[in-house]
Order: C-alpha cells, then structure tokens, then sequence
C-alpha cells in the first residue's frame, strides 16, 4: 500500500474538473454586496466589488512576478539566460499594468450618482488598505521616506498588524531598485585597470562641451549671445559634473533626487552608450522594461486620480484623507522609483563623442568573445 502512488489515485477518484481546480464557485461566492435597502441592492455595487477584486488578482500575479524578477536579478551575470527570463517576466508585469488601467474606465461607466447610493456604507474602508498595493510599493524599491504622509501618519496605520509585519518585512527583503542597483555596478567597462570607462566618458564630455558652447562662444561677437551660450554651457557642464563627480552625485542622492549608487550610474549610462554591442542588447532591453514599470505605476496612480476626482470630485476619501488632493501630492518624482533611468537622457551624447571600445572590450561585449567560448 505504501507504494501506491497518490496521485494517480486521487486522478481515479475525482477527475479534474474546471471548477474544482479553478475554485470557481469560490471565487463566485467572494461578491457580499453591502447596499441592501429595502431588499434591494444597489445594482452597481457588484461592478464597484467586481473591478476591486480583478485588480487585487492581478496585483498578486504582479507580485508573484516581482519576487522572481529580484531573485533572478540577484543571481545575475551578464548574458545569463535568466536575463531572458527576468525579460519575459517584466514584459508581462508591464501588460498586466497596461490592462488594469483599462479598469479604471469600466469603473467610469458607474455614474457619480449612482456611486453615492452606497458610497456611505463603505467608511471606513479604503483602496489605502490594499495590502498587495503596498507590497508592489516595497518591492519595487519605493522608499518610506519618500511616501507622502496619510492624515499626517505613516501609511502603515490603515493595516493590522500582521499586515503591518508583511509590510515591515518587505522592507527588508531585496527590492527591485537594490539588485538592479547591484547588477549595473559589476557591467563590464568599469574598471580603472580595463576598459575604465568613467575616465573616458569624462574625457567625451570635455570635448563636447568644446564643441557644443566654448568653440561657438568664441566665435560669437554679440555679447548678449555669448553670454546665452555660456549659460547654456554652465547649466550642462553642472549636469554633467553630478554625473561625472561622485561627491556631486551623492549630495543628491541625500537630498532625495538620485536613488542609484554613483557607480550603477556609471554602469547604466555605458549600457545606454553601447547599446549596439552584442552582449549590452539584453541589458539595455531590460533598463527600458524597467522604465515602462516606472512610467506605468505613474500612470495608475493618475488614472486612478482622474477616476477619483471624477467620481467624487473635493470630498474626502472614505478612508478620512482629503481624497483628491491627497492622491494628487503623490503623483510626483518622489515615487519614481527608477528616476534615474527617467533621467538618464541628460547624460547621452551624440554618437562621435562616444569613446571607442578598445579591442578587448569590443570582444568581451560581442557574443563569440574568447572569454564566451572559454565559459561554454
Ligand atoms: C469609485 C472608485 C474609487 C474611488 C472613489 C476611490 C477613492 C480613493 C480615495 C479618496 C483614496 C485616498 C484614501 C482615502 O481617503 O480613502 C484612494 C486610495 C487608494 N485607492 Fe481608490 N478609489 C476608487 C477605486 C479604486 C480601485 C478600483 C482601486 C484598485 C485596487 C483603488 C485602489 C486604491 C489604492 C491602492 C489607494 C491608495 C493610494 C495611495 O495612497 O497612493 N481605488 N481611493
């Protein structure tokens, strides 16, 4: 008996059926409407639960995502295959966030009217209690310093406190930002003994600042032009000096403007630059996913926001904040996570200033480089 193999015994008992292994009626059984008057319900409340829970399902499969993409990220070398995977899963992240944005717009087809028959049965319960909502915040790598205060409270007030120790450890587990973070400090190219790309990139910026504000200066004999030019040529030579100068660099990160370390910087910027070479494809494919997260986590809260506005114009949220105005103090900067990919653009120069591989750099980045065979 004690051989018997389980599985193929439950298989013979009870087949599989769709519902008993989706957990439809489950699922179904989740919708307890709260407006009953009279013995009626009001009719759109099953919408308002239905929209909710669809979004809550896929906040989970967001979730479920995430906590991969990090591991795989940890373990990452570059042209890991698992940098295909982590690809795969964060293209998916992104179209899940692109489809619940439609969501919002079935919520619309709600009357603001018709909202208010049983808005008042809802207090004080709140989309700010949404647990997973705020897992996908920590996990991503959002920080509690940047978060806007909820009725001057740490937003970790609207939960119980196993919620709060969910929230509490996922802030000490890896996020996106720290091992993405991780991983552009060890991009090849960086290295003084190597290929020292910060050196070179710095030695390109002289020469495009040259040639971009100081040659045309120069040239310039109106004075009210050539004092625009050099104003011009002050605000890019301070740009580029936060990138160039770690010191400059760190001082932002303090004052909450920069989130990467100055050396993942280095490493996204050479990504950026050599983005044509082989071995730089993939990562520079994953720099964009990682971007379009960003902007789309953007993009929900402003929906979100318009959604608000729309349905309940100034009132207070009923879970007692100001409702739209403090929606709207959050859709900012401060909770771009990759701000700094946001940003990077500042930093590219034109093609013919970028500094050429040397021959041993072009090799490690082109897919048949000795060192690929050696590892096969
Ligand atoms: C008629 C529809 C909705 C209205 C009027 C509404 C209103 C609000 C308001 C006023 C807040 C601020 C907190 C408060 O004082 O209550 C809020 C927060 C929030 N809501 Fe909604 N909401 C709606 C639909 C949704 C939906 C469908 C979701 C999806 C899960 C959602 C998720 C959230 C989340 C996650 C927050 C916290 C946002 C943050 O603090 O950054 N809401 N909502």
């Amino acid at each position: 008996m004690d051989d018997v193999d389980t599985t193929e015994t439950r298989q013979e008992c009870t087949p599989m059926t769709y519902d008993g292994y989706l957990k439809v009626n489950q699922l179904l059984d989740c919708q307890s409407l709260v407006s009953t008057k009279n013995g009626k319900t009001e009719h759109d409340e099953h919408l308002f639960i239905i929209v909710h829970q669809a979004f809550e399902l896929w906040f989970k499969q967001i979730l479920c995502e995430l906590v991969s993409v990090c591991e795989l990220f940890q373990s990452l070398v570059l042209d890991d295959s698992k940098a295909f995977i982590i690809r795969i899963r964060m293209q998916r992240i992104n179209l899940i966030l692109k489809l619940v944005l439609e969501h919002f717009t079935i919520m619309e087809t709600m009357t603001p009217m018709d909202f208010l028959e049983f808005r008042g049965y809802l207090s004080p319960a709140s989309g700010f209690q949404s647990l997973q909502f705020r897992l996908i915040e920590n996990k991503l790598g959002l920080q509690g310093k940047d978060r806007v205060p909820y009725c001057q409270q740490n937003y970790t007030v609207a939960f119980n406190d196993q919620s709060k120790q969910l929230l509490h450890k996922s802030c000490s587990e890896p996020n996106l930002l720290r091992v993405v973070e991780n991983w552009l400090e060890n991009i090849p190219g960086l290295e003084e003994d190597e290929f020292n790309f910060p050196a070179k990139y710095a030695e390109a910026i002289k020469r495009y600042l040259n040639d971009a504000y100081l040659i045309p200066c120069e040239k310039e004999t109106d004075e009210t032009k050539k004092a625009a030019i050099m104003a011009g040529y002050q605000t890019a030579k301070d740009n580029f000096d936060s990138i160039l100068d770690p010191e400059k660099h760190d001082d932002l990160v303090k004052a909450g403007h920069r989130r990467l370390s100055h050396r993942a910087l280095q490493g996204m910027l050479m990504i950026s630059l050599y983005r044509n070479e082989p071995r730089f494809n993939q990562p520079y494919q994953l720099l964009t996913l990682l971007m379009d997260m960003d902007s789309l986590v953007g993009k929900w809260r402003y929906h979100h926001l318009q959604m608000v506005q729309r349905m309940i114009g100034s009132k207070v949220g009923t879970g007692g904040s100001s409702g739209y105005h403090y929606l709207k103090s959050t859709v900012i900067d401060r909770y771009k996570v990759f701000v700094d990919l946001l940003n990077l653009s500042t930093f590219l120069i034109e093609q013919k200033y970028v500094p050429p591989l040397t021959p041993s750099m072009k090799e490690l980045l082109s897919v048949f480089s000795k060192q690929h065979i050696s590892e096969e």
